[in-house]
């Protein structure tokens, strides 16, 4: 039987039942770079983002012209920026590459934006796998293919229809030489670079070191290699 507080043990927190308009704790931001269909390249700032194996699952509003390239050509780069690259994503924030704006983005303050890299400040760099660009600044850069997407509470007809659940298999991995373990060619240090993070609309950066020692990192990191890892070698040279 699980242990419960008795009515005069300390509760470790006071707590409170609310109603917070979001639910967002904490996750990294993302950078996704897309084509628009005339073929120009579009980014955007995202950060309801996680991944298992070589793959990524991504929340995005039905509504955005990322999603909207994401379900037609189905390539994409995740562009991970360090803190060291905020002010380029925050000049991003409230813009749209939706020509017509949205009116759930209208009342927010949203504007069009045919630019996107140029407002950024960031240099788009030709991807190998993926037609899109990456982000040359940002010290991890991930190219993808769409493998599945689905409205969030598919089931629900008001939910369901503003934000879209999608599944992107990585093809490619590049990674800043300056946040590589040394003499590790496959492994990224994370004491070594700051992801930026968003919790509750705001930036935030990693503490530079570890706060535990993790039972978990004790468990070799190539027992968790994905075969998405051989699948994207054996594809190597095929522009996907
Ligand atoms: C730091 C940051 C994080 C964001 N996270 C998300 C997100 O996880 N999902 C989402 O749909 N929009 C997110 N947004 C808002 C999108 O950037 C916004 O919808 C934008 O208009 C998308 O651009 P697009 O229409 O050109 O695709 C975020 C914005 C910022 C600045």
């Amino acid at each position: 039987m699980p242990a419960t507080a008795g009515p005069e043990a300390p509760l470790p927190h006071e707590t409170a039942t609310c109603e917070p308009a979001i639910l967002y704790f904490g996750t990294p931001v993302a950078l996704i770079s897309t084509l628009n269909p005339d073929g120009t390249a579009n980014l955007a700032p995202m950060s309801s983002i996680f991944w298992l194996g070589w793959r990524c699952v991504l929340g995005l509003a039905a509504s955005s012209a990322t999603t909207r390239n994401l379900i037609a050509n189905r390539q994409c780069v995740i562009n991970l920026p360090s803190v060291d690259q905020v002010a380029a994503v925050d000049r991003l924030a409230l813009t749209t590459g939706s020509e017509t704006v949205p009116q759930s983005k209208v009342v927010r303050g949203y504007r069009h934006e045919a630019s996107k890299f140029e407002r950024a400040g960031l240099t788009p760099v030709p991807a190998e796998t993926v037609a899109p660009p990456r982000a040359g600044e940002c010290p991890v850069q991930l190219e993808a293919v769409i493998e599945h997407h689905r409205p969030l509470s598919e089931d629900d007809p008001i939910v369901g229809r503003f934000t879209v659940v999608l599944e992107a298999r990585v093809t490619r991995v590049h990674a800043a030489r300056s946040i590589m373990m040394p003499g590790q060619e496959n492994r990224i240090d994370p004491t070594r670079w700051r992801p930026l993070m968003m919790s509750f609309q705001e930036f935030f950066g990693l503490t530079p070191a570890t706060v535990h020692p993790s039972t978990l990192g004790t468990v070799p990191e190539k027992l968790y290699r994905s075969p998405d890892v051989d699948r994207a070698r054996a594809d190597a040279g095929s522009i996907i």
